[in-house]
């Protein structure tokens, strides 16, 4: 049986329901008190809104006001379920009574990872888990230099995988700026971006091009010790950005051809945010090593990596205490991704994105038709991306202040959603159902609509 949870619960009845000024008195009070000890830096959704939040239910967030917003950003796709969603919290309240540290087997982690290892690519079953993103995605690499006892590693253009100091090394955006220099044996490739080709070409006249290029780029700068490839299979950060089909499988058969493990990084794309279990499962290509995160925990932080028997056997990353750390798979984690995906999968969630991702992205590209800004629009599932642009021809990138108007409009009504760059990602929580998606686009709608009457986009 399952139990649909994609009605919103009581919360939702009520929202969006703006009581004050945005922000409120209460939110600018304790925003102002905490910033005397909170270092900045912060997400920017959460500094661009100053606001302070109360409670969450579902996709709908209170601050301490008692304004009430739907949340179109859920925690930048960790929070798969809905806020508080009610078995969810059972479980944890359960295990933070009876056990809370310790890397011993508990019955909710021996049951999540069978959970979990059943919805992985035929072959990928073992799974060791951490902390947070770029932990899963250091362990990967470590994962790779053990098995294959080579070091280098290709990434690509507006590839995103954390902020640590390998991690650093491989992404493809202005993050690590001034953090230099980077890790020895790291070289980047265009991703498959088809609105902003890197190669000025266009698909599929082009051929995937750019698959191309990366071995080229392997051929060209490599010293022939490549360890593996690592890629988003729909690249988050950057926008919610989908590669042609073709893509993904034309990178893992360059990887064969140099010996090196194809990594997918699906902290973002896995356990249904795409409209199927992992992000690669569009592609039909099963990599080597699948870094998770996010939705696998649906709040508590616990990450991890999915692997062959045969890959994590390998030394020294498959000795004992090699791929372990302090937290990775305590109780409280082992719990967490027991709760998740077990209500991932009694609620249909997966599906649930599916269908109501695919209504979302129709109306986008009919907003699309009636507001000349809207450049681009592109998702998978519940995954989905604009581009904001000042001209449709040239595609030059709205402004910044122009989105972070878009940003505060949308929040005077109600609204949460990660608008504030000319990417626009929307991405909330898999449970959303119609409804609230309806009353969240018709607010974004609105503030499209007023954009294009006050014309200061241009
Ligand atoms: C694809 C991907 N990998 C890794 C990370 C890093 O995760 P964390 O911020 O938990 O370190 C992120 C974070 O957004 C991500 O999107």
């Amino acid at each position: 049986m399952t139990h649909s949870q994609t009605v919103e619960p009581a919360l939702g009845a009520k929202a969006p329901r703006i009581l004050t000024e945005i922000p409120g008195p209460k939110s600018r009070a304790l925003v102002a008190a905490e910033a005397a000890n909170l270092a900045p830096g912060v997400q920017s959704i959460s500094t661009l809104s100053g606001l302070a939040m109360a409670r969450g239910q579902g996709s709908v967030l209170e601050d301490v006001d008692g304004n009430r917003f739907l949340d179109l950003a859920a925690g930048i796709c960790v929070n798969a379920l809905g806020h508080a969603h009610p078995r969810y919290r059972k479980i944890l309240q359960d295990q933070l009574d009876d056990l809370t540290v310790g890397s011993f087997t508990t019955e909710h982690r021996a049951k999540g990872l069978a959970k979990v290892a059943s919805h992985t690519p035929p072959g990928l079953d073992k799974i060791q888990l951490y902390s947070g993103g770029t932990e899963a995605v250091e362990a990967a690499m470590r994962l790779a230099k053990s098995a294959t006892k080579k070091y280098e590693f290709l990434s690509f253009w507006g590839g995103f995988h954390g902020k640590s100091a390998g991690t650093l090394s491989l992404i493809g955006d202005g993050t690590k700026n001034g953090l230099g220099p980077s890790m020895p044996g790291t070289f980047h490739a265009p991703y498959a971006d088809c609105y902003r080709c890197p190669l000025g070409m266009t698909y599929p006249s082009c051929g995937v091009a750019c698959a191309e290029f990366a071995d080229q780029v392997i051929r060209h700068s490599s010293t022939g010790a490549l360890a593996a490839i690592l890629i988003e299979p729909i690249q988050g950060t950057a926008g919610n950005i989908v590669p042609p089909p073709e893509y993904l499988p034309a990178i893992q058969s360059i990887a064969r051809h140099h010996g090196a493990l194809l990594i997918a990084d699906e902290m973002i794309t896995g356990f249904g945010r795409t409209g199927r279990w992992f992000g690669v499962e569009h592609s039909g290509v099963v990599p080597d090593v699948i870094t998770i995160g996010k939705g696998l925990g649906a709040g508590f932080p616990v990450s991890g990596l999915v692997s062959t028997d045969a890959i994590t056997r390998s030394a020294p990353w498959g000795l004992p205490s090699g791929s372990s750390s302090s937290y990775g798979g305590n109780p409280l984690a082992g719990a967490a991704v027991h709760a998740s995906v077990s209500v991932i999968e009694e609620d249909g969630l997966v599906d649930n994105a599916a269908r109501v991702g695919e209504w979302m992205l129709g109306r986008f590209r009919e907003m699309q038709e009636r507001h000349p800004f809207i450049g681009h629009v592109q998702g998978k599932g519940l995954l989905i991306g604009l581009e904001l642009v000042k001209d449709r021809q040239t595609r030059e990138p709205l402004d910044r202040k122009v989105c972070r108007h878009v940003f505060q409009e949308c929040l005077k009504r109600g609204l949460i959603g990660m608008v504030y760059s000319p990417h626009v990602r929307v991405n909330p929580a898999l449970s959303i159902d119609q409804a609230t998606a309806e009353t969240a686009l018709g607010i974004l709608d609105e503030v499209f609509t007023q954009l294009g009457r006050e014309g200061h986009w241009r």
